[in-house]
C-alpha cells in the first residue's frame, strides 16, 4: 500500500496545468462580484453542478465562460498564487504552467494584463513557497493560425528574459490537427522556445505523430491515443519525449470510462516517460496529489511505480541537468526512508 503521505513527501513537478483551469468556484464568484461580471449562477453549489461534461467541448465552453471574470493584473496574480499555495501543500517543487492569452485578448484585455500578473505571482512563488516555475503560452487551436502568429508577436518581449519559455497548443482537438500550426511552431523554435502540444486526448494517434514530426515538439500533452500505435510508442521512446498525462481530467471528460481503464500503467510498462498532472483542477475534482492518490488506487500502482512517476516528472521537465539531479537525489533519499 502506498500512503498519501509518502506521495505528498515525494518531490514532484507539475507539467500540465492550465492556470485558468485552477479558478475555483469561490474565486470565480468573488471576482464576478468585484468586477461586476454577470454569471448565470447564484451559489457556489450551482457552479459546481454545472461542471458535468461528456466530452472536451462541454468543458471548454464553461472554461472560456469562467475565465471571463478575470479582468485585472491582480486577478491573475491571485489566481496563480492560489494554485502555487495548493501545489506547495501537495509536495510540488517545480511547475511548468500554461495560460491561454487568446482567451483574454479576444475579450479585449491587453496581452500584458494576464502575462504580467502571472509572471509576478510565479516569481513571488519562489520565495513564498520555494516552488520554481516556467510559463508556457498556449495557442487556441480552434482559431486560425494567423491569430496565433499575432499572439506570438505580442509575446515576443517576454522571450528574451525567460518570462515565457515555451508555446503549447490546446482547446478543441478534433478537426484542428497539429499541421494547422506548423508556421507558428517553427517561429517559436527559431526563437529558442520549448514547444509542447495537446495531442491524442480526443484526437487519434496520427495527431500525436504529426505533433512530433511536423511541430517537432519537446513534450506531448496527454498522448493517451499514442498507445494505439506500437511504432509510435517506439518512436516516442527513441526521441525521449515525456507525456503529461491527466487521470482525473481523462475521467471527467470521458476520455476513459473509469479510472481502472486508464492507460497510465500500460504507459509505464511500455517504458514511456509518463507523468501525472491535474490539467484543470478546479473543474476536474482534484489537484496533483488527488490525481496521484486516485490513479494509484484505481490501477493498484506500487511504490516503485509512484517513485518512477515522481522521477519522470523531473526528467520530463525543462529544468537543467543539475537541477534535475538535485531533485532526483532527493526522491531517492525520501524513497529509502
Ligand atoms: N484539453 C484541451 N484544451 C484545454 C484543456 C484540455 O484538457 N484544458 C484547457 N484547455
Ligand atoms: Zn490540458
Amino acid at each position: 500500500m502506498v500512503t498519501t503521505d509518502f506521495m505528498r513527501r515525494l518531490p514532484k513537478a507539475e507539467l500540465h496545468l492550465h492556470l485558468e483551469g485552477s479558478l475555483e468556484p469561490e474565486m470565480l464568484m468573488a471576482l464576478a462580484k468585484k468586477n461586476k461580471v454577470d454569471i448565470p449562477f447564484q451559489t457556489i453549489d450551482e457552479v459546481r453542478q454545472a461542471y458535468q461534461f461528456t466530452q472536451l467541448q462541454d468543458f471548454l465552453d464553461i472554461y472560456y465562460a469562467g475565465m471571463n471574470v478575470l479582468r485585472t493584473e491582480s486577478d491573475f496574480y491571485e489566481l496563480t498564487t492560489a494554485y502555487l499555495q495548493q501545489s506547495h501543500k501537495d509536495g510540488v517543487v517545480h511547475v511548468e504552467v500554461f495560460f491561454d492569452p487568446q482567451g483574454h485578448t479576444e475579450r479585449g484585455l491587453p496581452f500584458q494584463v494576464a502575462a504580467d500578473g502571472i509572471v509576478r505571482a510565479l516569481r513571488d512563488g519562489k520565495s513564498k513557497f520555494g516552488i520554481t516555475a516556467q510559463l508556457i503560452m498556449c495557442f487556441l487551436r480552434h482559431l486560425p493560425e494567423a491569430d496565433a502568429l499575432q499572439t506570438f508577436a505580442q509575446a515576443e518581449p517576454y522571450f528574451a528574459d525567460g518570462r515565457i519559455v515555451g508555446v503549447g497548443l490546446d482547446s478543441s482537438e478534433l478537426g484542428n490537427p497539429p499541421e494547422k500550426f506548423e508556421r507558428v511552431f517553427k517561429r517559436a523554435r527559431l526563437a529558442g522556445l520549448k514547444t509542447v502540444a495537446h495531442a491524442g486526448e480526443e484526437g487519434p494517434a496520427a495527431y500525436v505523430r504529426n505533433a512530433i514530426e511536423l511541430l517537432k515538439i519537446d513534450r506531448i500533452d496527454h498522448g493517451n491515443r499514442a498507445l494505439d500505435d506500437p511504432s509510435l510508442i517506439a518512436d516516442i521512446n527513441r526521441r525521449g519525449l515525456a507525456l503529461t498525462v491527466c487521470p482525473l481530467s481523462n475521467l471527467r471528460l470521458r476520455v476513459v470510462d473509469d479510472l481502472q481503464q486508464h492507460p497510465l500503467k500500460r504507459m509505464l510498462e511500455a517504458d514511456l516517460c509518463a507523468t501525472v498532472n491535474s490539467d484543470d483542477p478546479a473543474y476536474f475534482g482534484g489537484y496533483l496529489l488527488d490525481n496521484f492518490v486516485a490513479v494509484t488506487e484505481a490501477l493498484q500502482l506500487t511504490k516503485i511505480h509512484v517513485i518512477q512517476l515522481a522521477k519522470n516528472s523531473i526528467t520530463g521537465s525543462f529544468l537543467d541537468d543539475s537541477q534535475k539531479q538535485r531533485h532526483l537525489n532527493e526522491i531517492d533519499r525520501i524513497s529509502v526512508l
